[in-house]
């Protein structure tokens, strides 16, 4: 087993991302980076059904609770956090009480909310499961739910204590789901990083096949890019706005498609090239954005749920300020800002791609 540490630096909450092969395997002694042997782990179904007798070997306390949570983007939800809650009520849960999540960005995300919540806050473990999760949401502190009338709206910043990425759980990973994973590493590339943007180009095939090796090197690199710019900007202040690429757009298609119908990654592919294409770059950068985001087998084009509904939808963005929609769109492929002056006549035309 090699495994690389990276820290995300916050002070005194500064915590280790741990990447590895054969973690679990390996019996990783998560137990050092808890303040008590009391732990509830929260999973899904899905992940909980492959992974959590493995997980349950490298915390050897019989004082290990879980929750299984039922699978699927449509139950991050309020009521779904609230049952984690109460799941930590029923333990008697103390302030020591670490919550650990097992699975992709829902579970991460509702179990890290619960954590923020319960008691004003306990400690929290992320244990990423999904390609996506590996490289995005287990990073960075961002937790919540989403509400009938937007995606995330309700949330809280709660940063975990380690971020645990044991890479041999992507081999379950369903092919859509590890494609859409490839959407927020092609992300990391086009905001700031062209020399890895180009590695992507020339190494997309291999990730598709998931070599370990290329795999294990574009995962370290996006968290690399993320752990700099959380420690940059913890709440969003400023630059970790730039992480938003696509999503404006992208949360309204999810939002407008039905939560679940598009997975969050095809959803960010799109928006991305939407941003793209109202952003000031040559012919040539919008092909390259199009041709890696294709060549990863994820859409271009928006779903045709119309151009009314998906303005609509984008009307709850939590970049809007002083009622203006602020976007992040590309100076050039690897440098990305955020503006609220843009034509709103592009805005119109690209969100009417939606008309089909
Ligand atoms: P997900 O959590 O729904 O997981 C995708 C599917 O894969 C699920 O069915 C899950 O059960 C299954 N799965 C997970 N790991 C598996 C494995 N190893 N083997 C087999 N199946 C496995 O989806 P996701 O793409 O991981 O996360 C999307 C969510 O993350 C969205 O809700 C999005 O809003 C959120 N998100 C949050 C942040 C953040 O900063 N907090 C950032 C990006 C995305
Ligand atoms: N996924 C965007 C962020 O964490 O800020």
């Amino acid at each position: 087993m090699s495994e690389q540490a990276l820290t995300v630096d916050l002070g005194n909450r500064s915590y280790p991302i741990v990447i590895g092969r054969g973690l679990f395997r390996n019996r990783f002694d998560l137990e050092t980076f808890l303040p008590s042997d009391k732990c509830l782990v929260v999973t899904n179904e899905t992940v909980g059904s492959l992974y959590l007798e493995s997980l349950r070997e490298c915390l050897p306390s019989s004082k290990v609770r879980s929750i299984t949570l039922p699978d699927g983007e449509k139950y991050k939800t309020l009521s779904t956090a609230r049952s984690v809650i109460d799941e930590l009520v029923e333990a008697k849960a103390d302030r020591k009480t670490s919550v650990i999540a097992l699975g992709g960005g829902v579970i991460g995300d509702i179990a890290g909310f619960a954590a923020a919540c319960y008691m004003r806050g306990v400690p929290f473990v992320q244990i990423p499961t999904t390609l996506l999760a590996q490289v995005d949401s287990s990073v960075g502190g961002k937790t919540g739910v989403n509400h009938p009338a937007g995606k995330n709206l309700i949330g809280a910043f709660h940063q975990p204590r380690i971020v645990l990425i044991e890479t041999e759980t992507l081999c379950t990973l369903p092919d859509r789901e590890f494609r859409a994973g490839l959407a927020e590493v092609i992300k990391y590339g086009a905001i700031v990083d062209i020399e890895f943007f180009v590695w992507l180009e020339e190494h997309i095939e291999t990730l598709l096949e998931r070599d370990p090796e290329a795999l294990t090197y574009a995962i370290r690199r996006s968290c690399e890019i993320k752990a700099g710019v959380v420690a940059q900007d913890e709440c969003e202040a400023g630059k970790r706005a730039l992480l938003n690429f696509g999503h404006t757009f992208g949360h309204a298609i999810e939002k407008s498609a039905g939560y679940g119908e598009w997975l969050h990654g095809e959803a960010v592919a799109v928006g991305m090239m939407m941003a793209a294409s109202m952003s000031e770059i040559s012919d040539d950068e919008l092909d390259r954005l199009s041709a890696l985001i294709c060549a990863a087998g994820l859409p271009v084009i928006p779903p045709c749920v119309g151009a009314d509904k998906l303005k609509a939808a984008m009307r709850t963005d939590k970049k809007i300020q002083s009622n203006k929609l602020r976007l992040v769109l590309l100076r050039a492929l690897g440098s990305a800002f955020v503006t609220s002056e843009y034509s709103q006549d592009r805005l119109l035309e690209v969100v009417s791609r939606a008309d089909g």
